[in-house]
């Protein structure tokens, strides 16, 4: 076949190879219709996701936001509220380090909606320290140098706490079962779980 043979309806074939290269084009080619310069734009422009307003209350204060549906409660915290205690880590429910209460109970931020969060009661660890006093879990760790890099460590006492929020004199076992969904890359997981056991401890006022 030469060069400028035609392969159909007289379209070369080096301008068919020519045109092919965009989608476009290649739709023309196809199927001869040229599509709209609608379309075109349409395609051209992102999508803007219209907000949605979410009340979130934090720490015993209430947020009103207008927030994207797709956002998590994490981004939420961490990016609308400015609480950037809980840590994206891996973002995906597998590290613990975004940990916060919600009504009490232990939850990754990471995979909550922050619209599903609304209505409920968020506690995070900015909320644990009171006239400047740290929570007893909080000073546990200091005093039992519970942590080193400090990254998991949000993670940690919230997921602790919503332990000793249900049981207050865990045993070590249950201390272990009950952080299993949080990781430390430092691997301090004997003194943190003497800094919860030595908390419960105090908390009980048995030390
Ligand atoms: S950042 Fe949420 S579980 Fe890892
Ligand atoms: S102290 Fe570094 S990850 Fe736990």
């Amino acid at each position: 076949m030469g060069k400028g043979r035609k392969v159909s309806g007289g379209v070369t074939r080096r301008s068919f190879l020519k045109v092919a290269g965009s989608g476009a084009a290649l739709t023309e080619v196809l199927t001869g219709c040229r599509p709209s310069a609608e379309v075109a734009v349409a395609e051209e422009q992102p999508q803007v996701a219209t907000k949605v307003s979410v009340t979130l209350r934090v720490n015993g204060k209430s947020h009103r936001l207008q927030l994207e549906p797709r956002v998590t409660l994490l981004n939420a915290l961490r990016h609308h509220l400015h609480l950037t205690g809980a840590k994206p880590v891996c973002d995906r429910g597998e590290c613990g380090a975004c940990t916060v209460l919600m009504d009490g109970k232990p939850i990754y931020s990471c995979m909550l909606l922050a619209v599903d969060a609304d209505g409920h009661e968020i506690t995070t660890v900015e909320g644990l320290a009171q006239d400047g006093r740290l929570h007893p879990l909080q000073a546990a760790f200091v005093e039992k140098d519970a942590l080193q890099c400090g990254f998991c460590t949000p993670g940690f006492i919230m997921a602790a706490l919503g332990l000793l929020r249900e049981n207050k004199n865990p045993t070590l076992e249950q201390v272990r079962a009950a952080l299993s969904g949080n990781i430390c890359r430092c691997g301090v997981y004997t003194r943190i779980f003497e800094a919860v056991l030595e908390a419960a401890k105090k908390m009980q006022g048995r030390a």
